[in-house]
């Protein structure tokens, strides 16, 4: 791109009149406009200039615009091409546009319109570049391809890990549910030394109780009823490499001991066992609560916790990042369609700016969950607001704040936790859970709430 970054745009048509009008008036915009008359000629400027979007004939002497966009998409596969069609060949342009074209005008084109699907492609394109360059740039310092973000708070978050990978120091990765802390712990381990070994996650929310002992330790034949084989446990299975213990928050007391010890021994007991097991492992853990607070409230070991903070990584909510949804639209969008075998290029302008108003409780999973439907649902090549659920449309409606609606923070506390005990039917222990805080703290709030 040269010339103030302005977009460049090639016009590729065999006819010399053709050209010249569509060129002044892109001109105009300004775009920086190339043309060719000929698909050789337009060839020859795509591999020497950054072409952001190409439009063209589709009927030309020799090879035509259906062989232009073939060419495209094998060399340059993310280059949007825009047709000019006569009457006469609109099935062609139909086709087309069903494996990967932009957008077909019948000539002669809407002007108007034709400059804001041009637009679009641009942007399109640029956002396409934007995340090729991170990727590159993150395979080549970081390695951190899978993680779309390039707002302020990221930046450091990957510096940080830059910083900590090859080391051994154990990690806490703390942030919201769908923040991506699960994303971010394979990071650390498939960009550090261990990358060859194993990671191994346990949830340690998800496996009941009375069996996370055995899970994380293992046993021996005969240790209990029903142990009729010995089994390794995920802190062997870890050795050498990292353990990540999910949700740690959920860990009860006696378990948070047994961790306690092993990570100041450095060795293991299996259940039922006699022999010490020296293990060599690096230890991420996550949590979605306030670590701190639990220690301040006695749920969790202040000794433990001070073993695992050593590095702490706050994963920020989306709410906190919302520059970076359009990248992560693009990088949902491009993952989505390409499984879906469909051709979506954008959100319409009103999607987004849907998407910068709300507030997004779950985080980048609920944005990838709503372009996943939205990619399935759609008919067209744009995802429209329609491919959106209504309850998101009326969550944003209903929160466009007014000078009379302010609420006391007190108020929206209270109502925020009665609407968590009402979405989770009444049971308290899963509305704590999404409210980030614990039992305990949501009956002492209801009591505030309802004295007496
Ligand atoms: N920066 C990112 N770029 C791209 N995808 C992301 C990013 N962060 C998260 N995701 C995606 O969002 C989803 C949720 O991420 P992940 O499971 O890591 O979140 P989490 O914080 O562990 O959530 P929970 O607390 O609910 O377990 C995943 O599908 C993940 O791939
Ligand atoms: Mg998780």
């Amino acid at each position: 791109m040269n010339n103030q970054n302005r977009a460049d745009v090639l016009i590729v048509d065999d006819e010399p009149n053709a050209l010249r009008v569509l060129s002044a008036i892109l001109k105009e915009i300004p775009y920086n406009v190339h043309e060719a008359d000929s698909v050789e000629n337009a060839k020859a400027v795509v591999s020497k200039e950054n072409i952001d979007a190409v439009i063209t004939d589709l009927k030309m002497p020799g090879e035509d615009g259906l062989y232009l966009f073939e060419w495209l998409k094998s060399n340059y596969p993310d280059i949007p091409v825009i047709f000019l069609t006569a009457f006469g060949t609109v099935d062609s342009a139909v086709t087309a546009m069903t494996e990967g074209a932009f957008f077909y005008f019948i000539k002669p084109p809407d002007y108007v319109k034709l400059k804001a699907v041009l637009a679009r492609a641009v942007e399109q394109k640029r956002l396409r570049d934007e995340i090729s360059n991170l990727r590159s740039r993150l395979e080549s310092t970081y390695r951190f391809s899978s993680i779309v973000g390039k707002s302020p708070n990221m930046e450091s978050i990957f510096r940080m890990v830059e910083a900590i990978k090859d080391s051994s120091i154990n990690v806490l990765i703390s942030g919201e549910t769908g923040t991506g802390k699960e994303l971010l712990a394979k990071a650390i381990h498939y960009t550090s030394k261990r990358h060859y070994r194993p990671f191994v996650p346990v949830n340690c929310a998800a496996v009941p109780r009375e069996l996370l002992e055995a899970e994380f330790f293992g046993y021996e034949k005969g240790a209990f009823t029903g142990a009729v084989s010995r089994r390794i446990g995920k802190f062997e299975q870890a050795h050498t490499g990292t353990l990540f213990l999910d949700e740690i928050g959920e860990l009860e007391l006696s378990l948070q001991a047994k961790i306690l010890r092993v990570i100041q021994e450095k060795e293991i007991e299996r259940i039922g066992g006699t022999e010490k097991i020296k293990t060599d492992i690096r230890l991420i853990a996550s949590t979605n609560r306030d670590l701190s607070e639990e220690v301040k409230l006695k749920n969790f070991r202040a000794d433990l916790y001070y073993r695992l903070n050593v590095v702490q990584i706050k994963l920020p909510p989306l709410r906190e990042r919302k520059g970076d949804i359009p990248l992560l639209v693009t990088h949902f969008i491009d993952k989505f369609s390409q499984r879906e075998k469909k051709y979506i290029s954008c959100v319409s302008p009103e999607v987004m700016e849907l998407f910068h108003n709300y507030s997004w409780p779950g985080n980048l999973r609920e944005l990838e969950n709503i372009i996943e439907r939205a990619v399935v649902l759609a008919r067209g090549e744009i995802i429209g607001i329609n491919d959106i659920p209504k309850e998101m449309r009326k969550q944003v409606k209903n929160n466009k704040i007014t000078a009379n609606s302010v609420k006391p923070l007190r108020e929206l506390e209270n109502e925020t936790i009665i609407n968590a005990i009402n979405a989770f039917n009444g049971n308290k222990s899963k509305a704590a859970k999404a409210l980030g805080i614990t039992r305990k703290a949501l009956y002492n709030r209801l009591k505030q709430v309802n004295p007496g």
